[in-house]
């Protein structure tokens, strides 16, 4: 049997370097490996639990599909769907809400700095989102989940979801993992002790769609305080596959001979090169074959996400 793989990135706006490196590229990299069973899907519903303008959502997301394709993400490979269009989801969420403690959610901490950020909504709905992300794993029974440091605790709490569903209801769910894969972090350009986060701005990102013209402005921007000039050459060595250019820059930089311009200019020619095919990609991709996309990858979801909530409704006796 394949071991099942889901992961999940929300819409909340352009896909930047660091979203990348954290998360999709781990994704394309699973993608090879044949002893996997591979779900990668958009949490629409997650992402309505912060303040957002209903016009924009549909873009963002099939931007994001498109962004998803073009980096790698082949819908032959992985089952690639967005949540909303499976509702089960939310009914498996409604089951876990009545066996997941209080006390529980009282001490997730991205929850608690959330609310702290966006004090003016603080709604249940994001009280509850660990909840329905322990739905989303759950309803494939899933054992792995590729995700950050950041999701971890929330990847416990699916555990201790499932230990209590089983318990009370009989052996159902297995108990997933969170996959933790080295991930490099990437600063923010604008304030250097910070991770990149689209909450910085945009001139704080380097996005993986920008055009090189806008890659080059932005670096060329960027801070250069001691901790900015150490970030902006982790980039280069993030980024220089050859890794010569990496070595020359570090050795100039060593002699404090390396000037900010080149650095600067050499990573944003690294960085544009870099997303050059996916740029030319994305551009070839059409709204039907996104629309073509996301109908196979709901039917392959929903036929699994309907067998498992009809056992869920028989094991809780409600069929
Ligand atoms: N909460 C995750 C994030 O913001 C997204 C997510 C929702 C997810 N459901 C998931 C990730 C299930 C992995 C598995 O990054």
């Amino acid at each position: 049997m394949k071991k099942v793989i889901v992961s999940g990135i929300q819409p909340t706006g352009e896909m930047h370097i660091g979203n990348y490196l954290g998360a999709v590229k781990n994704w394309v990299d699973l993608q090879n490996d044949a002893q996997y069973d591979r779900f990668f899907f958009i949490p629409d519903w997650h992402s309505m639990t912060i303040d957002y303008e209903p016009a924009t959502k549909q873009r963002l997301i099939k931007n994001l599909v498109r962004d998803l394709l073009a980096l790698g993400i082949d819908p032959k490979k992985s089952t690639l769907f967005v949540q909303s269009h499976i509702p089960e989801h939310l009914e498996l969420c409604w089951n876990f809400l009545t066996v997941t403690p209080m006390s529980e959610l009282e001490k997730m901490t991205q929850f608690k700095d959330k609310a702290a950020k966006h004090v003016e909504n603080v709604n249940v709905g994001l009280f509850t989102y660990p909840v329905l992300m322990a739905a989303d794993i759950l309803m494939y029974k899933s054992m792995i989940v590729p995700a950050g440091e950041d999701q971890v605790q929330h990847v416990e709490l699916a555990r201790v979801i499932a230990k209590k569903f089983n318990n009370k209801f009989g052996t159902t769910f297995p108990e997933p993992k969170a996959m933790l894969t080295e991930v490099p972090r990437v600063m923010s350009l604008t304030e250097s002790n910070k991770k990149m986060s689209k909450s910085g701005g945009d001139k704080s990102c380097v996005f993986v769609a920008d055009s090189p013209d806008i890659i080059a402005t932005k670096i060329r921007k960027a801070v250069t305080d001691e901790q900015g000039v150490q970030n902006l050459l982790e980039l280069v060595k993030l980024f220089d596959v050859s890794t010569l250019t990496y070595a020359h820059l570090k050795k100039d930089f060593d002699a404090g001979a390396l000037k900010n311009v080149e650095l600067k200019d050499t990573l944003a020619e690294l960085i544009a090169a870099a997303f050059a095919d996916f740029r030319n990609r994305k551009e070839e991709i059409s709204d039907a074959e996104v629309a073509a996309v996301l109908e196979t990858g709901r039917a392959r979801a929903r036929a699994i996400a309907q067998q498992t909530m009809e056992e869920v409704r028989i094991k809780t006796g409600l069929r």
